[in-house]
């Protein structure tokens, strides 16, 4: 894994996507929700507004993995928190993450080369791992709450 070399590319790229900035979150929430209907639920009640701030929050997180992992790590707790609370399953995390590398190529023009490719799905296959974990460890309670408390 090489997060400060892809955490220049991801950036570069972002910075392209910047003139679709606007279409990216309806094109992103319209996508998942048409892939795969069961996590339209988790949103229910959520407007197009809310969406947007949603999608910048998880875009801007996915970005600190990239940028600043030690930053990113200080927040995994609450972020693990937020969406177990939710009951979100543990699968959905790649799903998310496909859709939005799928949303992302579609947006990034001639922009989106091999490279930019490849160093997005990296950073999104630390971010989706990383939100992975604590279910994986779900099967020792003891090992679930070590893990929390050392977020
Ligand atoms: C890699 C994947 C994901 C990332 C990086 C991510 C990131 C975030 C972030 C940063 C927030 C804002 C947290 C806060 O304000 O405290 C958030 C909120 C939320 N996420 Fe995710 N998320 C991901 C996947 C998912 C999935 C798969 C679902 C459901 C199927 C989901 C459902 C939600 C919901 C419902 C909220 C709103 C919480 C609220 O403000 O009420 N997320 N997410």
């Amino acid at each position: 894994m090489q997060l400060s070399n892809d955490a220049d590319v991801v950036q570069r790229s972002l910075q392209l996507l910047a003139a679709h900035r606007n279409e990216l979150s309806a094109h992103f929430f319209g996508r998942l929700f048409g892939r795969h209907p069961q996590l339209q639920s988790y949103f229910v009640n959520s407007n197009h507004a809310w969406l947007e701030r949603k999608f910048a929050s998880a875009l801007r997180s996915i970005m600190q993995a990239a940028t600043s992992p030690q930053e990113f790590e200080k927040q995994l707790g609450s972020l693990r928190q937020t969406h177990q609370g939710r009951a979100v399953e543990v699968e959905y995390f790649a799903l998310f993450g496909e859709v939005l590398l799928e949303t992302l190529a579609y947006y990034g023009g001639r922009g989106w080369t091999p490279d930019v490719e490849a160093a997005w799905r990296s950073v999104l296959t630390t971010v989706v791992d990383a939100m992975e974990l604590p279910y994986e460890e779900m099967t020792d309670s003891t090992a679930l709450n070590r893990n929390d408390a050392a977020a």
